[in-house]
């Protein structure tokens, strides 16, 4: 699985790192860090969870 974080898209509203932590980071304004990868092992479900929360539709995963 990968995950991919479109920070142009990224509008700050933070539900990513609220529901996954451990994968997705901010920026010290509260914007997605960019992030373009392979899911590590056991996070799916936390890629999962990130992707869904996102009202801007700016995190894609595969
Ligand atoms: Fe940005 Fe969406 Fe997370 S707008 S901070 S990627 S919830």
């Amino acid at each position: 699985m990968k995950v991919r974080v479109d920070t142009a898209k990224c509008s700050g509203h933070a539900r990513c790192a609220a529901a996954a932590p451990d994968l997705f980071e901010l920026d010290e304004d509260g914007y997605a860090l960019p992030l373009d990868g392979e899911v590590p092992a056991g996070q799916e479900e936390d890629a999962r969870e990130g992707a869904m929360s996102c009202p801007e539709q700016a995190i894609t995963i595969e």
